[in-house]
C-alpha cells in the first residue's frame, strides 16, 4: 500500500529545517496534557527531522518516519529514530504513552490506518495528538492549493471530520485548539479497573533500546 508523500521529503530533507518555523510547544503540550498517564514514552510519528520532538520537554522521544533522509536529519539533532509506515507502527502493542502526528497526517495515504496503529501502540490512558490544518479556512484553502501545486498528494480534513475519525478508532476525541492550525486529541480509554498510571498492568516497555519491537536504526 502507498505510504503518502515520502519521496519529496527524503530528497529535500537537508533543506527542511531551514524552510520551516519552530514548532509551538504550548499547543503540543496542551494536547499531551490530556493524556491520563504520565507521558514518558512518546512516538513522534511522521516526525521528520524531529521538529516537534525538539520543541518538547520529553526525555527520549522516538521519531518514526518513512523518509530516510528526514530521519538522518533527526539523528543529527541527537534523536532516536525508527524508519516505518505510520499506519504500521513498528512498536509493540500498548508500549507508548503518547503518539504525536504534527503537520504530517495530510501527507499520509491511510489516515484511518494511522489512527488504528496509534490506538494499538498506546497504553490505556495514553493520548494521540494530531496537529493539522483546516482546509475550510481561508488560509487553509490557500495551503491546499499550494501543496497540490508543488505536487503533494495532500488530503486535508477539517477539525470535526478528523475528530470523528479519531472517535471511530476507539478514542475519546476532542478538539482542544481550533483555527487554521488545529489540534485533535484522542485518549485511549482505560480498561475497567485500570487507573492508567505509569507502570500499571500493561506490560509495555519504557526504553527504546530494550524494546526489540523498536529497533534503533541509527
Ligand atoms: C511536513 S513533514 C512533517 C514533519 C514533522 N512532523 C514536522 O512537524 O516538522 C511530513 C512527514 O510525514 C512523513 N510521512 C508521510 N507519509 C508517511 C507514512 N505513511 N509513514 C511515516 N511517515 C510518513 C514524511 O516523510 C515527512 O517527513
Amino acid at each position: 500500500m502507498a505510504l503518502g508523500d515520502v519521496g519529496v521529503f527524503h530528497r529535500f530533507a537537508r533543506l527542511y529545517d531551514r524552510a520551516m518555523y519552530a514548532a509551538d510547544p504550548e499547543t503540543l503540550e496542551a494536547g499531551l496534557d490530556l493524556a491520563e498517564r504520565p507521558v514518558e514514552r512518546l512516538l513522534d510519528v511522521g516526525g521528520g527531522t524531529g521538529r516537534a520532538s525538539r520543541a518538547l520537554d520529553v526525555s527520549r522521544p522516538v521519531v518514526v518516519d518513512a523518509a530516510r533522509g528526514m530521519l538522518r536529519e533527526a539523528r543529527g539533532h541527537g534523536l532516536e529514530t525508527v524508519q516505518g509506515d505510520a499506519a504500521r507502527l513498528p512498536v509493540a502493542d500498548e508500549s507508548v504513552d503518547a503518539v504525536l502526528v504534527v503537520d504530517a497526517l495530510h501527507h499520509m495515504a491511510d489516515a484511518d490506518g494511522v489512527v488504528a496503529a496509534a490506538y494499538r501502540a498506546l497504553r490505556p490512558g495514553g493520548a494521540l495528538v494530531v496537529r493539522e490544518f483546516d482546509p475550510t479556512t481561508l488560509r487553509g484553502r490557500g495551503l491546499v492549493a499550494a501543496e497540490h501545486l508543488v505536487g503533494f498528494d495532500s488530503r486535508f480534513l477539517a477539525a470535526d471530520a478528523l475528530a470523528d475519525r479519531v472517535a471511530a478508532g476507539g478514542f475519546r476525541a476532542s478538539v482542544p485548539d481550533r483555527g487554521f492550525g488545529y489540534t485533535v486529541a484522542g485518549v485511549k480509554p482505560a480498561r475497567a479497573g485500570e487507573a492508567g498510571t505509569a507502570g500499571e498492568g500493561t506490560g509495555g516497555t519504557t526504553d527504546a533500546d530494550r524494546d526489540p519491537a523498536v529497533p534503533s536504526n541509527q
